[in-house]
């Protein structure tokens, strides 16, 4: 402990010893009440903000080396993700103090920090030495005060709202007293008002980066003239443009690097005019609805190295020319309708790191795959996305030569045969899904041996038979495995018992016929999905009280048997169809009855099953779907279960309930599908079924009467 210690502080006195700038009182002042009106929890990034020493040397706080005036504040949260955890740790929140003392600022960022939804504050505007300001992800809402027009040294403005459309423009005018600007970011800010916004932004000569992704802009007016000819980066993507083009003033941007036009409603063939833009590096134009071939000058851009098409109904094939795109690191062409197989010169990309094809019909051969990616490439790639690409074959032991490669998706191709032992040297491998193939043989120690980092593994429905040392311990831990129609052997294999992070858990239809072992909870607190179904598992269930984080459960088809088990209120959906478990379901429905449940799908399908149909329903509100049929229950249709006003399917066929159709039914009023038939009802068929179900698709009422006679119902 001491010695850190010691260290810091030299390091302290080292940095001051060599300034001897001083902040001034009423600097420091404002500063300090700026912190004051932080939620105190939240601002240890500012820890070193207090009375005494000299501001200057305060976390993100930079002085002139001459006047000694603040004229930097960097308050910038240091995480990037605004959705991670860290992010949401490292925000300073609380009240806006206006920083008007601090009339020396020409660098302000203060992004990534929550201050509590107030009004975009006007002042900024009187801070007229800004030259860089940073308000993105701050939580101001409201217009966009015309005040800013004031700053006329300013070279970079970032207003990206913490919440789209959080912040609008009424009139863009004030924009063009900015005249210096160099990089504007105004996503996520409403302009659908601005209609003057193009021809202001017109007389921005020096404007380099132009952001306005989601910004409901749907229409550009024609440009005469484009004066913002400098232009590298452009995004507009996530505007839904009503006249189905790309404005035409984009082609004439010669300088542009960067284009994005996401989800932009695109129609037509991939524009000629974006031959003009031969010094893109970076083109988005996913999710649109573009229908030509790829055109052949789109393989003259040597200086692309990112291109995603993905999401539009691209036609023909991908050209050998595409060898010529050597500078590429990112390809994506995935859900288009091209068709035909992986031209061999794409082994010439010696750059390409990502390669995307998915959901189009390749057609080949997927050693020849691998082939093609052996050069240059081969120990470079490390994603690999070729899902649903109808490719088939025996995957090589050339596998082994891809070191790099993190993400691997081949899966529902037609590939056969063994997966080769070289999967085990592919040691950067986070995740690998060879799912819905005819791969076959064994997968034992040697497939992972290296495989420290994988974290998702999926094999569902192949033949492959898993055949690993009981004692094996794996070098991963996983998150998702998914060995649903491998053959595990008889139990859960012991080495699943070693994976403490998963969420997401298939061993059905496996083969697995032994009981649930006890602690099977503690093992594995964190699973969110497990399927289990169609095994041969019997015995009792354990209760499911302690599975605090399982929301989906499939134990079908198996034959358990005993007692249906007590369940977390907050599961979603639990399967026990098809198979043994006995006795009333009373203590099942009635559990912590006052508490709403959160079950949608529930499903005890034969079973046997057996007395009264309890009258717990009312907290079952969540269900959608309750299948109930095939089992033993008698008595009358309890009230509360016609309450379930989402219930979209009611399936209470083959039981002995008897007593008529309650009225409450008619609650249910998004029932499509049900089925009551082969019971003991009584009574006519009320009128208001018809009238109330309105999207009632599947109707049984085959009511037997006491067995004397069948009457069936035509809807
Ligand atoms: C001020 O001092 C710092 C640290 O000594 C130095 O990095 C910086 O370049 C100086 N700035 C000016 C404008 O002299
Ligand atoms: C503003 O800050 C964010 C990070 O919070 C950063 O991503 C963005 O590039 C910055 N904007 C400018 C114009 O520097
Ligand atoms: C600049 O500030 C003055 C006075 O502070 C104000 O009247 C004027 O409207 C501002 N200019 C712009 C373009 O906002
Ligand atoms: C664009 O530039 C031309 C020539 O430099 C100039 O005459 C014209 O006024 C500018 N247009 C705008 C809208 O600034
Ligand atoms: C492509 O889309 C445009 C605009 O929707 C349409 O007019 C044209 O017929 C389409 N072309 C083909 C070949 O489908
Ligand atoms: C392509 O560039 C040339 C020369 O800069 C220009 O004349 C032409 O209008 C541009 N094409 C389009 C479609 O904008
Ligand atoms: C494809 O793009 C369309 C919009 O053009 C969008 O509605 C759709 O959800 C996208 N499909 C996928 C799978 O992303
Ligand atoms: C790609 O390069 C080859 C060889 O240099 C050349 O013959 C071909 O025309 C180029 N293709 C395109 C589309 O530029
Ligand atoms: C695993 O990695 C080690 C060290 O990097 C290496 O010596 C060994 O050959 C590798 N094993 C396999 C099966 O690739
Ligand atoms: C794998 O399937 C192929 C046929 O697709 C068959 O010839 C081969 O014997 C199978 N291998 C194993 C180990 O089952
Ligand atoms: C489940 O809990 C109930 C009530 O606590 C208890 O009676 C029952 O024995 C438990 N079932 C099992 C299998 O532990
Ligand atoms: C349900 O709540 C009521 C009133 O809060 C209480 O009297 C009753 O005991 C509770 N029932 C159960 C089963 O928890």
């Amino acid at each position: 402990m001491l010695p850190l210690f010691a260290i810091s502080t030299i390091s302290i006195s080292f940095c001051s010893g060599s300034s001897n700038v001083r902040c001034t009182q009423r600097e420091k002042q404002a500063l300090l009440r700026f912190k004051q009106d932080l939620n105190i929890g939240n601002s240890l990034r500012i820890a070193s903000w207090n009375g005494d020493g000299d501001c200057c040397t305060w976390a993100g706080v930079a002085c002139d080396n001459f006047t000694g005036h603040v004229h930097k504040l960097n308050l910038r949260n240091p995480y990037d993700d605004s959705l991670s955890y860290a992010f949401m740790w490292s925000m300073l929140v609380g009240k806006f103090n206006t920083l008007l003392d601090l009339k020396h600022l020409s660098y302000l960022d203060l992004s990534g920090n929550y201050f509590e939804a107030v009004q975009f504050p006007a002042f900024l505007g009187s801070m007229r030495k800004l030259k860089y300001l940073n308000l993105s992800l701050c939580g101001f809402v409201g217009m966009i005060p015309h005040q800013l027009g004031n700053l006329s040294h300013l070279q970079y403005l970032d207003l990206r709202p913490y919440y789209p459309s959080n912040l609008y423009v009424e009139n863009s005018l004030w924009l063009s007293s900015l005249s210096l600007l160099k990089h504007l970011d105004m996503s996520g800010v409403d302009l659908s008002k601005a209609s003057d916004l193009l021809p202001v932004i017109n007389t921005l000569p020096f404007l380099e980066v132009l952001q306005l992704s989601y910004c409901q802009l749907h229409h550009f007016p024609p440009l005469p003239t484009v004066n913002f000819s400098s232009l590298t980066k452009l995004d507009l993507s996530y505007n839904l443009f009503d006249n189905s083009l790309i404005p035409s003033w984009v082609f004439r941007l010669s300088h542009l690097m960067y284009l994005d036009l996401y989800y932009s409603n695109i129609q037509g063939p991939i524009p000629d005019g974006l031959q003009n833009l031969t010094s893109l590096r970076y083109l988005a134009l996913s999710h649109n609805h573009l229908n030509s071939s790829i055109p052949n000058w789109l393989y003259k851009f040597i200086h692309l190295e990112y291109l995603c098409l993905y999401n539009n109904s691209l036609v023909g094939v991908i050209s050998e020319d595409i060898g010529n795109m050597t500078s590429i690191n990112w390809l994506d062409l995935s859900l288009n309708g091209l068709k035909g197989k992986i031209p061999k010169s794409m082994g010439r990309l010696c750059n390409l790191r990502s390669v995307f094809l998915s959901c189009i019909e390749l057609n080949q051969d997927v050693s020849e795959v691998l082939d093609i990616f052996s050069g240059c490439v081969a120990d470079r790639l490390e994603n690999v996305y070729l899902l649903s690409s109808q490719l088939s074959g025996l995957l090589s032991n050339q596998l082994g030569q891809f070191k790099s490669l993190v993400n691997l998706q081949l899966s529902v191709n037609l590939i056969s045969g063994p997966i080769p032992a070289s999967l085990g040297e592919l040691s950067a491998l986070r995740s690998l899904d060879l799912s819905f193939n005819k791969l076959n043989g064994s997968l034992s120690e040697i497939h992972f041996a290296n495989l420290t980092g994988l974290y998702l593994f999926y094999v569902c429905g192949n033949s492959l038979m898993l055949n690993v040392s009981p004692s094996w311990v794996p070098p991963f831990q996983l998150q998702e495995l998914g060995l649903r129609s491998c053959h595990v052997g008889s139990q859960i294999p012991l080495w699943v018992f070693s994976q403490k992070s998963l969420i997401y858990l298939d061993i059905s239809n496996s083969g697995i016929s032994s009981t649930i072992p006890s602690r099977f909870w503690e093992s594995f607190p964190t699973l969110v999905y497990f399927n289990l179904s169609h095994n041969q598992i019997y015995g009792a269930m354990p209760n499911l009280t302690e599975a605090f984080e399982l929301e989906l459960f499939d134990l079908s088809s198996n034959n358990l048997l005993g007692p249906l088990p007590l369940i977390f209120p907050h599961m979603n959906a639990l399967d026990l169809s098809d198979n043994a478990f006995s006795g009333s379901i009373f203590h099942f429905v009635c559990y912590r009855m006052n508490e709403t449940k959160g079950m949608k799908i529930l499903n005890l399908k034969n079973n046997q099953l057996f007395g009264e149909l309890p009258d717990c329903w009312m907290n079952w509100k969540n269900l959608l779907v309750l299948n109930l049929g095939s089992n033993s229950f008698h008595g009358n249709f309890p009230n509360s279960l016609g309450m379930l006003s989402s219930l979209q399917s009611l399936h209470l066929r083959r039981n002995s309930l008897s007593g008529g159709i309650p009225a409450s039914l008619k609650n249910s009023r998004d029932l499509n599908s049900l089925d009551i038939g082969e019971n003991k009802f009584s009574g006519n068929v009320p009128m208001w079924i018809g009238e109330t179900f309105t999207k009632l698709m599947i109707l049984n009422l085959r009511i037997i009467l006491m067995g004397s006679y069948q009457q069936n119902f035509a809807i």
